[in-house]
């Protein structure tokens, strides 16, 4: 396909997980992905290796890059150099100048394999429950509406609110909104899930049942990437973790390495703050300056 300039290396810790059927193929690479907001160097050169029915989970403090990371995969932001490859389709970063219909349409392909589930939810505030999950089957993908219906209602089952099916989401509580929105995400059949801090705008007592219903996913072999602060969740469903400082993916691996034996100076002085000095053995000795972001709003939950 395109982008032979690019070549991909899968980094000798991105081993596959054990969901992962022998021999699979990487179904998301993300390649030496850079990104520039005017002066300012988000991303760089980040590169992830994902295999169908892992979970991913990325780790980093506020402003690190996360979610312009996230957005990169898909095109919501378009990267300033790099590419993006998911299952068969792959889009070069194009900074400059016009795309090719073709290239368009491969943006338009991602950004189908790819679903995303946000913060805010984002669910339309004007159509009912069922509304909003087949709206964008029938409009993207052309799915005929009975089907997508019948697709919306198997998912709406999965997260527990087929019973809030003709609600609108004013009436849902956060928790509900959230869930509503990833059966959305799954009514578009995508690839690969990605998740932007899915639970950070929730109150602490609607977190649990959001996280459940992540789990499920990730257990019965949904490929996932998701952005979160949720340590528990990380330990818990995360095949790897990538820690991102300062636009780049300073340390990757299994939980009982980042979490519980962080090899990185700078993962280790986040998780001390995160999860407390006496967490980890190095982090006693780490002051706790201010350019570590505090725990975001809605904290790590029982570690
Ligand atoms: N649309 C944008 N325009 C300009 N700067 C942005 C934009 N989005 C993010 N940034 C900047 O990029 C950096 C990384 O932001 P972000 O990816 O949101 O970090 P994180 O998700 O890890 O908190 C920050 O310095 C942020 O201010
Ligand atoms: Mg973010």
């Amino acid at each position: 396909m395109n982008g032979q300039g690019i070549v991909h290396e899968i980094h000798p810790v991105e081993l596959p997980g054990p969901l992962v059927p022998a021999g699979a193929e990487p179904i998301v690479r993300a390649t030496k992905i850079e990104k520039y907001f005017g002066r300012n160097h988000v991303l760089r050169g980040c590169s992830m290796t994902v295999y169908p029915r892992e979970t991913i989970t990325i780790l980093g403090r506020s402003g690190s890059g996360k979610s312009t990371f996230l957005r990169c995969l898909n095109f919501l932001e378009e990267p300033s150099a790099g590419r993006v490859e998911i299952d068969d389709t792959a889009v070069e970063a194009r900074p400059l100048g016009d795309r090719p219909r073709a290239e368009r349409e491969r943006i338009r392909k991602l950004r189908t394999d790819a679903g995303m589930v946000f913060q805010e939810f984002n669910l339309f505030p004007h159509l009912s429950v069922i509304g909003n999950l087949v709206e964008a089957p029938v409009h993207v993908k052309h799915v005929a509406r009975p089907a997508a219906t019948e697709l919306a209602e198997s998912y709406l089952e999965k997260v527990g609110l087929i019973d809030k099916r003709n609600e609108y989401p004013s009436r849902l509580s956060g928790g509900q909104r959230q869930r509503v929105a990833i059966a959305r995400a799954l009514t578009m059949e995508p690839k690969v899930l990605l998740f932007d801090e899915p639970t950070s705008a929730l109150d602490p007592s609607l977190v649990g049942e959001v996280l459940k219903v992540m789990e499920s996913l990730a257990h019965e072999g949904r490929t996932m990437i998701v952005v979160t602060h949720e340590m528990q969740f990380a330990r818990e469903a995360a095949d790897r973790i990538y820690y991102m400082h300062e636009g780049q993916f300073v340390e990757i691996g299994p939980h009982t390495q980042v979490i519980d034996d962080p090899q990185d100076p700078r993962t280790r002085e986040f998780l001390a703050r995160f999860l407390g000095p006496s967490r980890s053995r190095q982090a006693a000795a780490t002051p706790q300056d201010e350019a570590v972001a505090p725990p975001p709003a809605v904290g790590p939950g029982p570690v």
